[in-house]
């Protein structure tokens, strides 16, 4: 058979006609896409050879910063926006629940459970003690017993346990009560720098931008039948709520941790879940 003469503008065609025997329609979708957009931007951006290995030389590095305890993919994916916007897509069958917000790399499965009314800061240096407490509740108004909190924050010092060491601190797992009420005692979130020593960091400047995440606190909440909700809540009046580092804040996340007259600051909120069902009916309907 005859040879082709190359041609630019068929390239892009002859690619994606390359992988026409995919059997799995999803994976054919995602490929087809991923090549045609990633042609699109070498077309927009016209790299250099040298331009083209330094992105490629990136890339690497990003993976090479990756183990067990740090994933440079995923502070990329929330540096660049694009773990919100996955989530945004995702959620929207959640309207009338709880907003979401980015996981983060900082989560740690097998954190200690507590009673109700535990303080998960194990040092008074830890930061200003804080009380939070609220309820959980389904889109009906409905209380979810039993509905399990799992949360986690950094210290006063802007670190997350995990970034010193294997020791647990800050973190922990509580179960609403019948009425789905919880509380529990922490640290005042404060601001802190998302990991930047690594190739995220040299993009974040090369970009003109700073590293500062707003003062929050994350919440992972699940209970049989219902949608998991992922989120944070942040501190009203915290720096860098308008410029958060991983574009995570949203206003209906954000509120008071007043600090009364005893030094303990307070915060209440009454998140709502989406039941499993109306969530899977959401996105059905969104499909069709
Ligand atoms: C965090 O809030 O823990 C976080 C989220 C995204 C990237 C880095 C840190
Ligand atoms: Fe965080």
């Amino acid at each position: 058979m005859a040879l082709r003469r190359f041609s630019e503008q068929q390239l892009t065609a002859q690619v994606v006609r390359r992988i026409r025997k995919t059997r799995d329609p999803r994976l054919k979708q995602v490929m087809t896409s991923f090549i045609r957009h990633l042609h699109a931007f070498a077309r927009e951006v016209k790299p250099t050879q040298e331009e083209w290995m330094k992105g490629i030389q990136f890339l690497t590095e990003t993976g090479k910063w990756c183990d067990g305890k740090r994933q440079e993919w995923i502070l990329m994916s929330d540096t660049l926006g694009v773990s919100m916007l996955v989530d945004a897509l995702n959620y929207r069958a959640s309207a009338g629940a709880t907003e979401s917000t980015v996981l983060g790399p900082f989560h740690r499965e097998a954190a200690p459970e507590y009673p109700l009314g535990a303080n998960i800061a194990r040092n008074a240096s830890d930061g200003v003690p804080c009380e939070v407490s609220g309820t959980v509740r389904d889109t009906t108004g409905t209380p979810v017993a039993g509905a399990k909190l799992d949360v986690w924050e950094a210290g006063a010092d802007g670190f997350y346990d995990s970034q010193k060491g294997d020791a647990m601190n800050l973190r922990g797992v509580f179960r609403a009560d019948a009425a789905g009420r919880f509380n529990f005692r922490c640290v005042r979130p404060e601001f802190y720098p998302v990991p930047h020593d690594g190739p995220v960091g040299r993009m974040l400047t090369a970009t003109g931008r700073h590293p500062m995440r707003p003062p929050h606190l994350h919440f992972w909440i699940t209970a049989p039948g219902y949608k998991p909700l992922i989120t944070h809540l942040f501190v009203k009046g915290g720096r860098y709520l308008d410029s958060d580092a991983v574009f995570g804040v949203k206003p209906e996340l954000i509120i008071d941790f007043r600090k009364g007259e005893d030094g303990v600051a307070r915060a209440s909120y009454d998140f709502v879940l989406m039941p499993q069902k109306a969530a899977g009916a959401a996105r059905r309907e969104r499909a069709r």
